[in-house]
């Protein structure tokens, strides 16, 4: 029933030669199509294990490995995308200029600025393209970097508290709006959030993590019907799986203690 796994992390373990151990037996499988959000306590490893997914950093124990089916090919830089919470935006480049960055180190040809024009229309920036990051606001420029982590068409996309730093009107807009690309684009998603509440409005699956060194606590399938609304937002059945989730990071947390 579960689709092919894109990554399989098997007993993955990441220390850092500082002593601490950020990570020690993660198993988690990234299933095609799926939105999986990763929440847990601080330092326990989220933003370790997205960016041992994005090939930034190394495992130094246990195996990822690529592909349906295992097939073991490692993703080229533009097969995924990668989201910060800090845009990371270059302060002297245009809108067009930030979202153009990908491209320019893995193709040239002439679709360029078709891509950069149609990544930008997705977000609902097509009007910003010559802008300056410092011409908008924190929500926008959030836009632009999902722009940029869609332009090369990666097929798996991975965002570390995208929203974090935004006002709550701000982060639902963005929510819906990632949804809405999700669900067009047929991507397969990674999502850490701190918000119980974010990680069911979004997702197919929520996986809960122990404190450091991080593995997993719960696995938690949102089976709730896309597209999600206000209606999702306000209903009993969102509150109950808010209370699972809730739940099992409170286990989990207090696991730490014992
Ligand atoms: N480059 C690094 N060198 C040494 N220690 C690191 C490094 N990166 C992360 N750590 C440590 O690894 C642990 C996990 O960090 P990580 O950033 O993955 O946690 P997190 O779950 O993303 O936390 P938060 O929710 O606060 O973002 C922390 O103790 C952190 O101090
Ligand atoms: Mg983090």
């Amino acid at each position: 029933m579960s689709s092919p796994a894109v990554v399989a992390l098997r007993g993955v373990a990441k220390a850092f030669p500082s002593g601490t151990r950020a990570l020690d037996g993660l198993d988690l499988s990234v299933r095609r199509g799926e939105f999986l959000s990763l929440v847990g306590p601080s330092g326990c490893g989220k933003s370790t294990a997205l960016r041992l997914i994005a090939g930034l950093s190394k495992p130094s124990g246990g195996t990822l490995t690529w592909g349906d089916g295992g097939t073991g090919a490692v993703p080229a830089p533009g097969d995924l995308g990668v989201v910060f919470q800090e845009p990371t935006l270059m302060p002297w480049a245009t809108v067009a200029g930030n979202v153009r960055l990908p491209l320019r180190l893995t193709r040239r040809d002439d679709e360029t600025e078709a891509r950069v024009a149609a990544a930008l229309a997705r977000v609902g920036l097509a009007d910003f393209a010559t802008a300056y990051p410092r011409e908008l606001s924190g929500g926008m420029k959030m836009r632009v970097a999902i722009a940029r982590a869609l332009v090369t068409d990666p097929h798996l996309l991975l965002m570390d508290e995208p929203f974090a730093a935004l006002d709550e009107i701000t982060r639902f807009r963005l929510d819906n709006e990632l949804l809405t690309l999700w669900r067009a684009l047929g991507k397969t998603v990674v999502f850490v959030t701190h918000s119980v509440f974010e990680a069911v409005y979004l997702s197919t699956r929520v996986v809960v993590m122990t404190p450091r060194p991080g593995r997993v606590a719960a696995d938690i399938a949102i089976d709730a019907p896309y597209p999600r609304g206000e209606t999702f937002r306000t209903s009993a059945e969102f509150a109950g799986l808010c209370r699972t989730v809730g739940a099992a990071l409170a286990g989990a947390m207090g696991e730490s203690f014992a």
